[in-house]
């Protein structure tokens, strides 16, 4: 059994994706091939917002995006402390000051109740991640930001197909940033990220940013960076986009099975918010997690945690100053949680062992979430 399943998936759509490799290897254009145009025109789509910027990865993206706002030394962005180091890390790559709000235990996802106290007036961002594949509050969340000048970037690495009233991620804050690493819902065959925005100016500054902070060639108003994606990975993308919404609804019905077989026996994941989730992660939570761990490895069941550490517990972020008690939520998530096999092609008989396995070794956490 595969924690997530890429050999599946391409056996299926191999024909697809090795002709697409093909054609660019036959017409060479590596570098902003005419793949990137067409992908960014069908993310565009999809997402339902009028610019997508193909970039080199979700961690450029995130900081393509704080570039194009001019944030720097003396701005502070609020964020999480229970995610993926990304989100951090590029608040602090960009010169400004992470400043941290807990996670809600239900969701895992920003607890809105405990933003406006984060807030300052040297705010300049809010750059929330939708966890696991769902999103937190944006209409909180941007009703928070208005009028402040404060944007609100949703880190959506782990949310691409999912939707929140009926939007989809990535379309609902004035820039989004997405991943294609690929374990990501919508995975390349290497790194790859793509930014969003309805926002003409934003638009023009993140594309000149992603490259060495010019469009034109040899002109460079900007400080930039090399933050291309490849052609060849804009290809593989094309290749796989037609089968993603037949993948998104097949996470959406794996991930209700096993919260419906599963509850009772561990945390589940509750999906808020008229969210749909597209389950990046299925990650429960339990009392046992690193037994447990030990126990599915016994019976042949991969498992992950994401993340055995918040971020305000890393070394690097240290100067910060924040201290062990000063994020509960997400110092208790980060030691009861623990990630099932979860991909689209996971078989019935696949997941009733997986089920069969925690319902039998997960032992419950000793108070409610
Ligand atoms: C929440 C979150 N943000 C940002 C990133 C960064 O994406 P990438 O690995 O493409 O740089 C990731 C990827 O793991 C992520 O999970």
């Amino acid at each position: 059994m595969q924690f997530i399943d890429l050999k599946t998936q391409y056996q299926l759509h191999r024909a697809e994706i090795d002709g697409r490799m093909a054609r660019v290897l036959e017409h060479g254009q590596f570098i902003m091939g005419p793949e990137i145009e067409e992908l960014e025109r069908a993310l565009a789509s999809y997402v339902g917002v009028k610019h997508a910027i193909t970039v080199a990865s979700g961690t450029d993206s995130l900081e393509i995006a704080l570039r194009a706002l001019g944030i720097g030394p003396g701005d502070e962005v609020v964020t999480v402390p229970f995610t993926w180091i990304s989100s951090c890390e590029v608040i602090g790559l960009v010169g400004a000051t992470p400043v941290f709000v807990d996670i809600d235990p239900v969701t895992y996802n920003l607890d809105v109740a405990q933003l406006e106290r984060a807030i300052t007036p040297r705010t300049k961002a809010i750059m929330p991640v939708s966890l696991f594949g769902q999103m937190p509050d944006y209409e909180a969340i941007n009703r928070i930001a208005a009028g402040r000048g404060i944007t609100v970037i949703e880190d959506a690495a782990q949310s691409f197909g999912a939707t929140q009233r009926g939007r989809k991620s990535c379309a609902v804050t004035k820039i989004a940033s997405t991943s294609f690493f690929p374990a990501k819902p919508l995975g390349c065959y290497g790194d790859g990220g793509a930014l969003f925005t309805d926002d003409d100016t934003l638009n023009e500054k993140m594309r000149a940013i992603r490259t060495h902070g010019g469009i034109k060639r040899h002109h460079h108003p900007l400080l930039g960076m090399n933050g291309r994606l490849d052609t060849l990975q804009a290809a593989i993308l094309l290749a796989k986009f037609p089968h993603f919404p037949g993948e998104v609804s097949a996470r959406e019905r794996i991930g209700a099975r096993y919260t419906e077989l599963l509850r009772g026996s561990c945390g589940v994941p509750e999906v808020a918010n008229e969210n749909t989730h597209v389950y990046a992660q299925y990650t429960i939570r339990v009392g046992n997690r690193d037994q447990l761990g030990v126990k599915l490895k016994e019976e042949g069941i991969p498992s992950a945690v994401y993340y055995p550490k918040c971020l305000h517990e890393q070394p690097v972020f240290a100067p910060l100053d924040y201290k062990w008690g000063d994020f509960p939520a997400s110092e208790r998530a980060s030691r009861e949680v623990i990630s099932l096999p979860m991909h689209p092609y996971l078989t019935k008989a696949e997941q009733d062992k997986v089920v069969a396995a925690v319902n039998k070794h997960a032992q419950p956490t000793d108070q409610a979430p």
